[in-house]
C-alpha cells in the first residue's frame, strides 16, 4: 500500500478538477455509490449470466435506461462492454457481418467523419475493412459532399459522432443517417462522450440537433455509462435499432470443442462484475432528478467557460461547441506554449491538432474552478503564448 501510494504521487489531481478528460467525478455522495456497489460485487463474473442473474438483470436494466435516453424504439436490444472501444468495435463488426450475409458485400466499408474517434480506425484494422474518412466542413462537422462522394454499394457503416472527441461538435446526423438509409448501410451515432450529457442538456434547454434514435436511419448507438454516466471505468453500452442485428451479426456463439456452449454478445470474455453493479447503482441513484442537477451545472460551467476563454484576446473556440466539450485555439499564440504554461500551474489540458488547440471536456467539478482556470490562462497567453515552437507536445 505504501509503495502504491508512493506511485499515485505523480498522478494528475482529478479530484481538484484539475484534469479535463479521463475522469468524470460527480461528487462524494457518487463516489460512495460506487465504492459500495464495487465492493458488493468484486469478485464475481458476469461471463455467464445463469450462474450470477442478478449481472444479467443489472446489465438488462442498465441497456434498457440507456435507451430510453437515446429514444430507442421498442424492440432495439443492446449490451453492456467495457468502454466505447469496445462498444465501437462491436458495432462495427455488426454492421460488417451485416453486410456480409444479408447484402452479399464480399469487402464491406466503414466510412467515418475525419473527426471520429479513433476507436473506428482500430476496428476497421482489427476486421480488416477499408476504411474512408469524410472530411471536415468549414464548420468542422463532417462534411455531406464528401459523404456523398464516398458512400456506395459496399458502404456496410456510415458514422456520425454526437459529438466528436476533438470538437466537441456534432456531426449533421440526419443527414448521415438519411445518406446511410438510401444505400441500405447502417449508420452509428458515437455518443460514447455524449450519450449521457447531451439528453439531460437538452432537458436543460440548451438548443441541440438530432442526434439519437429518434433519427429514423440511425441503426445504432455506443454510450459510455463511464463517462457522463459517472460510473467508474469499465462501462458502456451499446445499442441497435434491431434486436436481430445484437443476435445475429454482434454475437459470437460457439460449440464446437470440448466445453460446451460459449457465447458472448461482445468481445470481452469473462467480464468484471462490478463495473456492470457501479453503472447500475449510479444510474439508479441518480436518476433522471440527479442527471439533470448536474447537467445543469455543466451547461452553466461550460457557458462560462467558452465565454472566458473567447473574451481573452487571440484565443477562440474551435467551431461552435454547442455542449460540454471544447476545444480552444489562436491565429496568434502557439497552443503547445500556452499548453506548457498551464502544465506548470497544474492544470492538464489534452494538446490537438488541425488546428493546433487545447481540449476540455466540463464536468460538475469544473464549477468551482473557473475564475482560476481563466486567470492562468489570462497569465499563460499573456506571458508565454508567443514563444513559439517550444512546445512539448502530449497528451
Ligand atoms: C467520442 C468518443 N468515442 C469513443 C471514445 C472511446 O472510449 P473509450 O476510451 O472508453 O474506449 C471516446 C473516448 O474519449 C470518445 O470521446
Amino acid at each position: 500500500m505504501d509503495r502504491m501510494r508512493g506511485l499515485k504521487q505523480d498522478d494528475a489531481d482529478w479530484r481538484g478538477a484539475r484534469t479535463w478528460s479521463l475522469v468524470f467525478p460527480a461528487g462524494e455522495d457518487v463516489d460512495q455509490v460506487l465504492e459500495a456497489a464495487h465492493r458488493e460485487f468484486l469478485f464475481e463474473n458476469a461471463l455467464n449470466p445463469f450462474r450470477f442473474p442478478s449481472l444479467r438483470v443489472m446489465e438488462e436494466e442498465v441497456v434498457e435506461m440507456t435507451a430510453d435516453l437515446l429514444n430507442a424504439p421498442e424492440g432495439a436490444r443492446g449490451c453492456m462492454t467495457s468502454g466505447g472501444t469496445e462498444s465501437i468495435l462491436a458495432a462495427v463488426k455488426a454492421a460488417r457481418d451485416h453486410a456480409r450475409v444479408e447484402r452479399n458485400i464480399a469487402e464491406p466499408e466503414l466510412l467515418v467523419p475525419a473527426s471520429a474517434h479513433p476507436a473506428f480506425i482500430k476496428a476497421a484494422h482489427y476486421l480488416d475493412m477499408p476504411c474512408q474518412r469524410i472530411e471536415l466542413a468549414d464548420d468542422l462537422r463532417a462534411d455531406l459532399d464528401s459523404a456523398r462522394q464516398l458512400v456506395g454499394p459496399a458502404t456496410a457503416m456510415l458514422v456520425a459522432s454526437a459529438p466528436n472527441y476533438p470538437h466537441g461538435l456534432i456531426d449533421p446526423v440526419e443527414e448521415l443517417a438519411s445518406l446511410a438509409a438510401e444505400h441500405n448501410a447502417f449508420c452509428h451515432v458515437d455518443a460514447c462522450v455524449g450519450g449521457f450529457i447531451l439528453p439531460f442538456l437538452e432537458k436543460t434547454g440548451v438548443p441541440l440537433p438530432a442526434f439519437d434514435f429518434r433519427v429514423p436511419g440511425v441503426t445504432s448507438m455506443s454510450a459510455d455509462v463511464h463517462k457522463y454516466g459517472y460510473a467508474t471505468k469499465g462501462a458502456s453500452v451499446v445499442i441497435h435499432r434491431d434486436a436481430h442485428t445484437l443476435l445475429n451479426h454482434q454475437a459470437f456463439f460457439f460449440d464446437d470443442w470440448p466445453g460446451g456452449m460459449y457465447g458472448s454478445l461482445a468481445v470481452a470474455g469473462t467480464r468484471p462484475a462490478s463495473a456492470i453493479a457501479a453503472a447500475w447503482a449510479v444510474m439508479n441513484y441518480l436518476g433522471e432528478e440527479g442527471y439533470l442537477e448536474r447537467a445543469r451545472v455543466v451547461a452553466q460551467t461550460s457557458a462560462a467557460l467558452k465565454a472566458g476563454i473567447s473574451a481573452i484576446d487571440g484565443l477562440r473556440l474551435v467551431g461552435d461547441p454547442p455542449a460540454s466539450l471544447m476545444a480552444f485555439c489562436s491565429d496568434q499564440y502557439d497552443m503547445g506554449a500556452v499548453g506548457d504554461v498551464m502544465d506548470a500551474r497544474g492544470w492538464h489540458l489534452d494538446r490537438q491538432e488541425r488546428p493546433p488547440a487545447l481540449h476540455m471536456m466540463v464536468t460538475p467539478n469544473h464549477a468551482r474552478i473557473v475564475e482560476r482556470f481563466l486567470d492562468d490562462l489570462r497569465f499563460a497567453v499573456s506571458s508565454h503564448g508567443e514563444s513559439k515552437g517550444k512546445s512539448a507536445r502530449y497528451n
